[in-house]
């Protein structure tokens, strides 16, 4: 079935829809994970609120992660400390590390098949690269392990283990917070302008706003267009396949994750940047055949996440001209407590409270990284190339995606229905 196990086990709390110009302190734009998080702390915090949600809420990413709720993000910590120095690595680790704490404690009021696990990444060729990570993560005082003889179908050199991690159900739990918020849906922002937010019916004036759209959609502040591309991954949920007793993935980009919810197993991968080709669904098949010959599939879906130039996501002040406008984005994958920490943070920074994590997802930080190359030259090859279909964000020429009948640009990451109607941002229209 073409839908997520998220999606067929839960009915969704529906919010109205905005038809009249309104006031607020606080405007939160996206009704995703973040922007939800946001409104439940900014609420909680006695701050006049509300949030818009183009579609319903819950209904991009969100509906589509593995939910896995870990501060182990592949094996990232020896490179943080080489590029930031230890004090931001221990801080990146600390924040997530906080983060998961959050959703224990929440979960404890929200029926959301939380679960307590070990994350595991391991790799099938470099046993130097795992104890060098577990060395790093060991310096920043978090108790990393090595793990062998993992319960996976295939050898490993070993992962690094990080206990007391967690997964969940990201809609069950998404839907407990949202209940009792100020919510509109089907309230779609087309354009911000100082403190005014425009939609097709009615505008918002907001002494501060939130953008959690996943892409920003704002292009003259920030340079996400730049700083942003786009990444696919495809998920299948198989019956008649074992427990794996933890959250797995490879220290490879290009391979394969596993957890399980109920009595399915998650297997993703299939990765490639948004418009290009990848292994897909067909890759994971392949793949399942070979390991799990009688399983049988259930669910298959696909997600997108937005990657930033330098491993960190964005999550502070839009730009450094923006005082009233911020963003939280780039999550790479690690959509959970990234949500929780930019809930957290921009909170904080709303609230004028100091918060010790500002400094290292700043979306304001050095962006001369050698993806910012990578990423300027797709966009020019993109744009130089003729195609019937171009995208309406900037102009890039659409991709045919034959794995999910979608039109995707490689450029940012748009992506559209085969008769163009618009699915993924930034683009704000169809093509
Ligand atoms: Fe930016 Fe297509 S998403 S040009």
């Amino acid at each position: 079935m073409y839908q997520s196990v998220w999606t067929d086990t839960i009915k969704m709390p529906e919010f109205e829809t905005l038809h009249s110009d309104a006031r607020t302190d606080v405007l939160v734009i996206g009704g995703g994970l973040c922007g939800v998080l946001c409104a439940y702390f900014l609420k909680n915090a006695g701050v006049d609120y509300m949030l818009v949600e183009g579609k319903t809420i819950g209904s991009g990413i969100t509906q589509n992660t593995t939910a896995k709720i870990t501060s182990q993000h592949g094996l990232i910590y020896e490179r943080l400390i080489n590029d930031f120095g230890k004090e931001k690595a221990y801080l990146y680790l600390w924040a997530n590390q906080e983060a998961l704490e959050k959703y224990r404690q929440l979960s404890r009021k929200i029926k959301c098949d939380f679960q307590e696990k070990s994350a595991y990444v391991y790799s099938k060729w470099d046993r130097w690269a795992i104890e060098e990570e577990i060395r790093a993560v060991n310096s920043l005082g978090f108790p990393a392990e090595l793990a062998e003889n993992l319960p996976l179908p295939f050898e490993t050199e070993g992962a690094v283990c990080f206990p007391e991690q967690a997964q969940f159900h990201p809609l069950k739990f998404l839907a407990g917070i949202a209940r009792g918020l100020n919510i509109y849906e089907n309230t779609f922002v087309e354009k911000i302008e100082n403190h005014t937010a425009y939609t097709e019916n009615s505008k918002i004036e907001a002494g501060k706003i939130i953008v959690a759209t996943h892409f920003p959609f704002l292009n003259k502040r920030g340079s996400y267009f730049l700083k942003l591309y786009q990444h696919r991954s495809y998920v299948i949920a198989l019956e008649n396949a074992p427990d794996v007793q933890g959250m797995y993935l490879d220290a490879d980009n290009t391979g394969m994750s596993f957890r399980n919810y109920g009595n399915l197993l998650l297997l993703g991968g299939g990765s490639h940047r948004t418009g290009k080709k990848g292994g897909n669904w067909r890759e994971l098949r392949d793949s399942a055949a070979g390991f799990y010959p009688e399983a049988v599939e259930r669910y298959y879906w696909a997600t997108q996440d937005c990657m930033p130039l330098d491993g960190i996501p964005y999550i502070g002040h839009y730009s450094k001209h923006t005082p009233d406008l911020y963003v939280a984005t780039g999550f790479q994958k690690w959509g959970m407590t990234s949500s929780m920490v930019s809930a957290m943070l921009l909170c904080d920074m709303i609230l004028e409270r100091e918060n010790d994590w500002a400094e290292v997802f700043s979306p304001s930080r050095n962006i001369l990284k050698p993806q910012l190359l990578v990423n300027g030259l797709e966009t020019t090859k993109n744009l130089l190339t003729p195609s019937s279909k171009r995208c309406p964000h900037m102009g890039c020429a659409l991709k045919w995606n034959s794995a999910e009948h979608t039109w995707d640009c490689p450029c940012h990451g748009s992506r559209f229905e085969e008769e163009g109607k618009l699915i993924d941002n930034p683009a704000k229209k169809g093509c």
